[in-house]
């Protein structure tokens, strides 16, 4: 039977480009994708930027561009990665669209309409330096459970406990700084705590199959576990002024922005149904009836950060709203990726950029084979290991599957003109390949991808050592033995032909130019070609070179010699203005987040002549910055003194750490100064 599949990954904030994370969970949920559709499966994968919220209207007004013109920024460079990894989306979307303003105060007046909305007077956080009420993740404090300190006013990274801002211990505005007072305006409320409410997500967390095991613990134990209150009504409504979509019948309140984000997933959707997109597909039903369709399966992929929104509040609202809005089928989370084993910051990613990791000309196959390997269904993180994925790729990719093609198809095409002929005795390949197929099948299905790439090697393993030991560049010698010459090859490129089918998910484009290219066919692999041999071949042609180590050391940027990396010397920022203009639009100027900060630690780098490492305070965040000084200050002068950083520049692995940052000195012949402001400045302040 056809499986009719919505499949979505979650939303990436409009506020920056993708991280390494993001591509993960991209390659993750396109590799299930891609699979499915070899099976013959109907899928509709979309995706779309989650463009609300007040992070978003802050960086615009920052910008002094409008939030719209900074979301479509961000979204004018998303195809370039979407392309560029092999990420194939029928529709990509934004919440900031008419479609999810309907369709979210659609759900609003059905949740309202059946009794759970309801409005009350909240006192909330107001910062009165900047004028606004203070969204929770610019609230900062301790954690009212676990008292860790600096925790955002939304929930605690370090326990996951879920709170409102007021909870927090010794408030701060992380806009202004100040201590934030408390206002008085009327919210709208999700009544979470409604029983039909509670016994309805029991019954949806209990269904067989639904969650992985891990996250079914993790919401009930938000739903029931020991110590938990029953569900927390939620707090869906923002004061303007918010970047966000109007409540209906409520001037001057907006969604709060996870309100309407989940349902940008129904939005994209939608509008791939309104661009005509589906039907060109050879989906005949409306949008309407696609959704609400019984044997439609509506799954997410997701990080395990969200799990809440995604097993709780998502779950209870589609529910409540009714049909034509369903439950979802799956909620498939993973787990972190780290890279060498750091941690990666939400908001500024790991040191790989995946547009650097395309720009330095790396396969996108090399990373979503890397990926793939090590992903299995378990909410585990994820490890980029610069060595393990040179290794890796190199002596799976290339030593054991492209190998195999690039030796057994010259003897096929210098002396047999391309025909390929098998032993009779050699039917006990589609057994095989069928086995293979099977077991293959479950891993992907299961989304244990690191499990499917080890059967598949095992069985390029089992091709090389029979075709090895069959000597063929002996039996080339001996005119005598063409047929055997003949059958070893062809057995080879057979296994070749099912290794690239089973690959297909991963490496769509070089599959596709294996079965164009190499086996003369007029289409992509189907998964029902695995267990059929191919008849003939064309020349080869190259398919997949090598991961060079100097490639990796490209995309880490480790310190090369003679660098000064960390510290801009004077003239300022001479090589980044074209020498032919000199001049720098205000507009360039003011994308550079200039900060006071202040120097907490300096210290010597083992192993480095140039640098010193930095532990520079911002006031409600550190940073760990290299900073090519060493030549001109001893670190014990440094400590507590106040400078300027750059504070917004993309993070840098270097080979000592990640620089976050980097700090501003004059320089020429006379030595390098580091800059500093006037006193009276203190650690955190905008320079501009
Ligand atoms: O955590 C995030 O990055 C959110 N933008 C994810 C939203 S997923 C969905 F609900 F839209
Ligand atoms: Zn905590």
């Amino acid at each position: 039977m056809t499986r009719k599949l919505f499949v979505s990954t979650a939303l990436p904030y409009a506020n920056g480009p993708f991280h390494i994370g993001h591509i993960m969970e991209y390659i993750q949920a396109d590799v299930w994708v891609r699979f499915q559709r070899l099976c013959g499966h109907e899928v509709i994968f979309v995706g779309a930027d989650d463009a609300h919220g007040a992070p978003i209207m802050l960086k615009a007004e920052a910008e002094r561009i409008t939030p719209q013109e900074l979301v479509g920024r961000i979204a004018a460079g998303r195809p370039r990665y979407l392309q560029g990894f092999h990420l194939g989306y029928d529709h990509w979307y934004s919440t900031d669209s008419p479609e999810n303003t309907a369709l979210s105060q659609d759900v609003y007046r059905r949740l309202k309409a059946a009794g759970f909305i309801y409005s009350k007077a909240v006192e909330q956080f107001f910062d009165p330096v900047k004028g606004m009420f203070l969204p929770d993740r610019y609230i900062k404090g301790e954690c009212p459970n676990c008292h860790s300190k600096d925790q955002y006013g939304d929930a605690c990274e370090v326990c996951s406990t879920v709170y409102s801002p007021t909870e927090l211990i010794n408030p701060y505005s992380t806009l202004s700084g100040v201590a934030p007072v408390l206002r008085t305006s009327d919210h709208f409320f999700f009544r979470l705590s409604d029983p039909r409410c509670t016994a309805f997500l029991k019954d949806w967390l209990d269904t067989p199959g639904r969650l992985q095991g891990q996250v079914v613990n993790k919401a009930r134990e938000w739903l029931t576990g020991e110590g938990a209150q029953a569900l927390a009504d939620w707090d869906i409504s923002r004061e303007a002024p918010y970047f966000g979509i109007p409540i209906p019948d409520a001037p001057g309140k907006y969604f709060y922005v996870w309100l309407d984000a989940p349902i940008g997933y129904l939005a994209a959707l939608q509008h791939y149904f309104t661009t005509g997109k589906a039907r060109a597909a050879g989906e005949p039903r409306s949008f309407e009836e696609f959704l609400s369709a019984p044997d439609t399966e509506q799954i997410h992929f997701i990080g395990k950060d969200i799990i809440y929104f995604h097993t709780l509040f998502w779950p209870a609202m589609l529910h409540f709203a009714g049909a034509p809005y369903r439950v979802p089928s799956h909620v498939y989370v993973h787990g972190f990726i780290t890279v060498s084993g750091e941690k990666m910051s939400k908001s500024r990613g790991t040191g790989i950029s995946p547009l650097r990791y395309l720009e330095v000309g790396m396969n996108a196959e090399w990373l979503r084979y890397y990926i793939a390997a090590k992903l299995n269904a378990r909410v585990e993180d994820l490890d980029f290991n610069p060595d393990d994925f040179l290794v890796r790729v190199n002596s799976d990719l290339i030593g054991k599957y492209v190998n195999i093609a690039s030796r057994a198809s010259n003897f096929i095409t210098r002396h047999f003109g391309g025909e390929l002929r098998y032993a009779p005795q050699a039917d006990g390949f589609s057994a095989e390949a069928r086995a293979a197929a099977k077991s293959v099948a479950e891993a992907y299905e299961g989304r244990e991808f690191g499990r499917a790439m080890r059967d598949i090697m095992a069985v390029a393993d089992r091709i090389n050592q029979d075709f090895d030991a069959r000597q063929p560049w002996v039996l080339a010698k001996d005119p005598q033995r063409r047929a055997e010459l003949q059958q070893v090859c062809s057995q080879a490129l057979a296994g070749f032909h099912l290794l690239s089918v089973l690959l297909a998910p991963v490496l769509p484009q070089t599959a596709e130019r294996v079965a164009r290219q190499l086996f003369g066919m007029d289409r992509a692999f189907r998964w029902s070609d695995a267990t059929t041999r191919p008849g003939r071949i064309n020349p080869y042609q190259h398919l997949m070179t090598r991961v060079d180590m100097k490639q990796l050391d490209a995309l880490f940027d480790v310190e090369s010699p003679g660098a000064a990396p960390a510290v801009a010397a004077a003239p300022a920022g001479a090589a980044s203005v074209p020498a032919t203009d000199g001049v720098l639009s205000i507009d360039d100027f003011r994308k550079v987040d200039l900060r006071v900060a202040r120097i907490a630690r300096a210290e010597f780098v083992e192993g480095s002549d140039k640098l010193l490492r930095l532990t520079l305070d911002l006031g409600n965040e550190t940073r760990n910055v290299f900073a090519g000084i060493k030549a001109a200050y001893d670190p014990s002068t440094l400590t507590g003194r106040l400078t300027v950083m750059v504070a917004n520049l993309a993070p840098r692995k270097m080979k000592f750490g990640v620089s976050e940052g980097m700090v501003l000195a004059a320089s020429g012949g006379a030595g390098l100064y580091l800059l500093s402001p006037d006193s009276g400045a203190t650690p955190g302040m905008r320079i501009s």
